[in-house]
This record gives structure tokens, C-alpha cells and sequence, in this order.
């Protein structure tokens, strides 16, 4: 049976799953304002219609072109987000002058100008234009600085580049994204550069998580998936791939119990990064990898199965915050821990009414075998906390359907057994547009999975509250290690485009546990 595994080792190669892929379509770099001689060119406008330095010079040489479209444009104020082209400005032989609102000089921020580049993308794609150059000078605006306002927009502008069309084998040219190189122009290019490194990391890490995410489980499943984060030890991650037979030693009989259903045996990936204090304990990062969640023998219905190929993206954001902790130099320990399993009906797969015996000693009794994610984390929490005494637990799961009833698409989940990790945790989703809101633990939801026959159910077996439930079966798991589970499923993929997120795999949770570390874990 496990000889299919090798067979699929080849599909997977065959198909040329590489490491990812940020900048794959888009070149970035910074420059000196020139003006261009072909390809499209960027110039702000403040609102109420002020021109700013670039725009005065484009309107200088195009005999008033800018002005006049400024003012001619009944919808066009300058405010954010508002973008008007001049095609085929006169004088000049560039293909288009887009004019970008920039809205208020002291509203300006480093997100606004993430959202400005993003918007950019978007509509110099939409135009089939192959080269832009930026150059939306803020002028005397105190925040951001000049050279980290132009790394935010080439920042911004890489995050919606991300396509992830490598199966479309067929796309018609105005299918495909057209923009192949932008500069951002700017009085100091060394200083953008250096501004920009961290947010290039950032960029690719959160490229190499949507690719995970949104690669389909005929060709991700975890095999594959173990060995694409065991090429991160390229970056400088130390990588430990735990097989079935090591973890029977260790005793995790409840995230082997959700994988024996399938042919492709399961594994747990520990990465390591140590960029802080030699004796610090670490900050753990634990990720939901159920690479297919068929529901198992409580099997889901068709409409949508399709989706559960995405049911590792807590897993995938592990994967890419480790990624970039350890590109960026992040000067903090950490450990990110997936367990990465496939949920299938077969002759072999767990029962409705089965009784697991977890790593910790406690028995669960599986009475809903497409309740997996909290399985699959109970092992692997439990066996962070034994092996590395970590000085907190954040784990990220797509756990439950319940969470998008109660907060939709919009907002994560939280829960956590610890205020200020809760306080960092919201103030960081704050910062980076990654939203999460709380929701309760009780001692009501842990009498509501005590069970008769083991020592806890994996379900609660009357309705309501289905995310807390499964966040409070989580905190057995924990004992008082200071923790946090981020419920992703509602934002993990997205139906729509938004500025720094084209639809598909969002990657949530990369930038936001970023900025948790980096304002917090890294100093001193
Ligand atoms: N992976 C699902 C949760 C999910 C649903 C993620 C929709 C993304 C979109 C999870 O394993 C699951 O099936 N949860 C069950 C729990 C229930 C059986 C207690 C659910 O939410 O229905
Ligand atoms: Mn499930
Ligand atoms: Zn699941």
C-alpha cells in the first residue's frame, strides 16, 4: 500500500512543485525619478485635487494634460484609492499616466501606502501594462519617511502581484498578469532598498505560504509537504521531519488516529529558529496541517469538499512566519511545529465511538471524526510544551465552520488562557489589517465534552458555540503554558480580491505573527 506513496513523489515532481515564487512575476526595484520612455508612469494627487511634485512636472511637459484631467474627471477628488489614466499622454511616449488620490497629506501610513501599491498592481494588470514607474513623492508628509514609504508601496504592490496559475496551462494573454517589472522612484534608492529588505522577506514568505495553501492534495499532501519545509533549511531553518513509527514511540495516538484512514502516512515537521538569547525559551507556533478533510467516516457533503484542500493553511502560516523569522534574522527564538495529516474514509479509517489515547495520557473519544483539527493539536501542543518548555503557544487552525458564522470573513478567532498575550495578539492584527476577535473559553464548554466512556469528546454533541468548544478541547492540552488559538478558517481563503490579497490563499496570520515577535520578542 505505501509503495503508491513514491508513485506520487513523481506526480508531485513532475508537475514541478518549486519553492516559491514571490517575484516569480514581478521585478521590484527603487531608482532616481526619471521619466520613463515607454510603460506607464505614477504620480499622486492629494485630496481636493493638489498636484504633488512628479504630478506638476508630468502636467509641465504634457502641456497641462494632468490638470486638465484632474478637473475634467467628475468622480476624481484625489482621495484614496481613487485612480484616474491619462492613455497616450501628448508629448511624451509613455503608454499612460496613471494619477493615484493619495487622499489627506496626515492620514497618510505605512498600510495606506501598502493598499496604494496593491490598487496599482491591480489596474496596471487590468491595462495589460508590462512596466511602471512609481513615483508618488509624499513630499514634506513627517510619516513614513520618504525611503520607507517607497519600500510600503513596492511592498503592497508584491502582495497582490501573487498569482498562483501554474495548472493554467492555457491562459489567454489578457488572462495572464501583464506587469512584469516597477520601479519606485525615490531621492534616496540605497536607503529604499535597505527599508525593503525585511518587507521582501515578508513578501516571499507569504508567497510561499499561499502557494502551500493553494496547492491542490493530489500534489500536497504530507509527504510533499514535509519536504518542501525541509528546503527551508535553505534560509537557515533547522527542519525535523517526525515519521509514523517515531511518532507511535512518542505515544500521539490522536493525530495518528485522523491519518490512518489514509494511504499517505502522516507527519509532524518541527522547525527551529534560534536568533535570540542561547537560553531563552522559545515562542511556539503550532499550524493545523490536514492536508484533505474529507470528514472522514462523518463525512462531509460534496458542495464544497473541494475546499478542505486548504484545511493546512495553519499549518502553511507556520510554515511561512518560520520561513521569515529565519530570512529576516529575527532576533528571537522560536519553534514551529505542523502536524500534517489526511482525513479519509477507507477500511482502516477511525470510527464514530473510537477511543484514542493522546501523547498527554488523556483519553478522547472520537465521536465525530470530521472534528480532526483538535486531534491532530492535541499531540502536537502537548508535545511542544514536553520537549521545548516554550514561553508561550500560539497555534493557527482553519478548526471550525462555526467561526464563519459568528465573524464571516473579516475577523479570526481568538482565544487565549493569557491577557497580555491576547492584548499583542489583537494590537499586532490591529497593526497589519489581519483582524482577529475574541471569543470565550468557559468552564461550561469543558463540562460540555466530558465524556462517559474516556476522559473528553472531541465533540460537544449539542449545537451552539462550536468554535469555542473545540478551542476549550484544545486547552486540555495546554496546562498553563500561556496560549492562543487563532480559528482561521473564515480567513484563510478569500472569494474576493482585496488590495494586498488578490482571492485565493491569504496567507493570514504571516504578517500579523510577525509584527507580534518583532514588537515584542526582540528587544533586548
Ligand atoms: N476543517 C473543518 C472546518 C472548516 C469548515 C474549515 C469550513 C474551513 C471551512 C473542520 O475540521 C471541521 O470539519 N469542523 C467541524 C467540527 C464539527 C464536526 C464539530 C465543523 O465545523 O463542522
Ligand atoms: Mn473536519
Ligand atoms: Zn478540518
Amino acid at each position: 500500500m505505501r509503495g503508491i506513496d513514491s508513485r506520487r513523489r513523481c506526480v508531485y515532481r513532475a508537475l514541478g512543485v518549486t519553492n516559491a515564487a514571490a517575484g516569480r512575476i514581478m521585478q521590484v526595484s527603487f531608482g532616481q525619478f526619471a521619466l520613463p520612455s515607454s510603460g506607464a508612469i505614477v504620480v499622486g494627487v492629494w485630496e481636493d485635487r493638489v498636484l504633488t511634485g512628479p504630478a506638476r512636472r508630468l502636467d509641465e511637459e504634457t502641456g497641462g494634460a494632468v490638470s486638465r484631467a484632474v478637473n475634467a474627471a467628475p468622480r476624481f477628488h484625489g482621495k484614496k484609492n481613487e485612480i484616474l489614466p491619462i492613455i497616450g499622454p501628448p508629448n511624451l511616449t509613455v503608454s499612460r499616466i496613471v494619477i493615484a488620490g493619495l487622499g489627506k497629506p496626515d492620514a497618510i501610513d505605512a498600510r495606506i501606502l501598502e493598499d496604494l501599491g496593491g490598487h496599482l498592481v491591480a489596474h496596471l494588470n487590468g491595462a495589460g501594462e508590462s512596466e511602471a514607474v512609481f513615483a508618488v513623492d509624499l513630499g514634506d508628509a513627517a510619516e513614513p519617511k520618504p525611503d520607507a514609504a517607497a519600500a510600503r508601496l513596492a511592498y503592497g504592490a508584491a502582495l497582490r502581484g501573487y498569482r498562483f496559475d501554474k495548472y493554467r496551462t492555457r491562459q489567454k494573454p489578457e488572462q495572464k498578469a501583464s506587469l512584469k517589472s516597477i520601479t519606485v522612484a525615490c531621492a534616496d534608492p540605497a536607503g529604499a532598498n535597505a527599508a525593503h529588505r525585511a518587507l521582501a522577506a515578508a513578501a516571499e514568505a507569504v508567497a510561499f505560504t499561499r502557494d502551500l495553501v493553494s496547492e491542490p492534495a493530489n500534489i500536497l499532501f504530507p509527504e510533499s509537504m514535509a519536504e518542501q519545509i525541509a528546503s527551508l533549511s535553505e534560509v537557515g531553518l533547522s527542519v525535523e521531519i517526525l515519521d509514523e513509527d517515531k511518532m507511535r514511540e512518542l505515544g500521539m495516538g490522536a493525530l495518528l488516529g485522523v491519518g490512518q484512514g489514509s494511504v499517505r502516512p502522516s507527519r509532524v515537521v518541527v522547525m527551529q529558529h534560534r536568533g535570540g538569547d542561547p537560553s531563552a525559551a522559545p515562542l511556539g507556533f503550532i499550524g493545523k496541517g490536514v492536508t484533505f478533510d474529507t470528514g472522514g467516516i462523518s463525512i462531509k457533503p460534496a458542495a464544497g469538499m473541494g475546499d478542505m484542500k486548504w484545511d493546512m493553511a495553519g499549518a502553511g502560516v507556520v510554515v511561512g512566519l518560520m520561513r521569515l523569522l529565519a530570512a529576516r534574522q529575527a532576533k528571537a527564538n522560536a519553534v514551529g511545529i505542523v502536524g500534517l495529516v489526511e482525513n479519509m474514509p477507507s477500511g482502516n479509517a477511525q470510527r464514530p465511538g473510537d477511543i484514542v489515547k493522546s501523547m498527554s495520557g488523556q483519553t478522547i473519544e472520537v465521536l465525530n471524526t470530521d472534528a480532526e483539527g483538535r486531534l491532530v493539536l492535541a499531540d502536537i501542543l502537548w508535545y511542544c510544551q514536553q520537549r521545548f518548555k516554550p514561553k508561550l503557544m500560539v497555534d493557527l487552525a482553519t478548526l471550525t465552520g462555526a467561526v464563519i458564522v459568528a465573524l464571516g470573513t473579516d475577523f479570526a478567532g481568538l482565544f487565549a488562557n493569557n491577557e497580555q498575550l491576547a492584548e499583542r495578539l489583537l494590537a499586532a492584527g490591529k497593526a497589519v489589517g489581519e483582524k482577529l476577535w475574541r471569543l470565550p473559553l468557559s468552564e461550561a464548554y469543558d463540562r460540555a465534552i466530558d465524556s462517559d466512556a474516556a476522559d473528553v469528546k472531541n465533540i460537544a454533541g449539542d449545537r451552539g458555540a462550536g468554535s469555542s468548544i473545540g478551542a476549550q478541547f484544545l486547552q486540555r492540552f495546554v496546562n498553563n503554558v500561556p496560549w492562543a488559538h487563532l480559528d482561521i478558517a473564515g480567513v484563510a481563503w478569500s472569494k474576493k480580491d482585496a488590495p494586498t490579497v488578490p482571492k485565493g490563499a491569504t496567507a493570514f496570520g504571516v504578517r500579523l505573527l510577525d509584527r507580534f515577535v518583532a514588537e515584542h520578542y526582540e528587544k533586548g
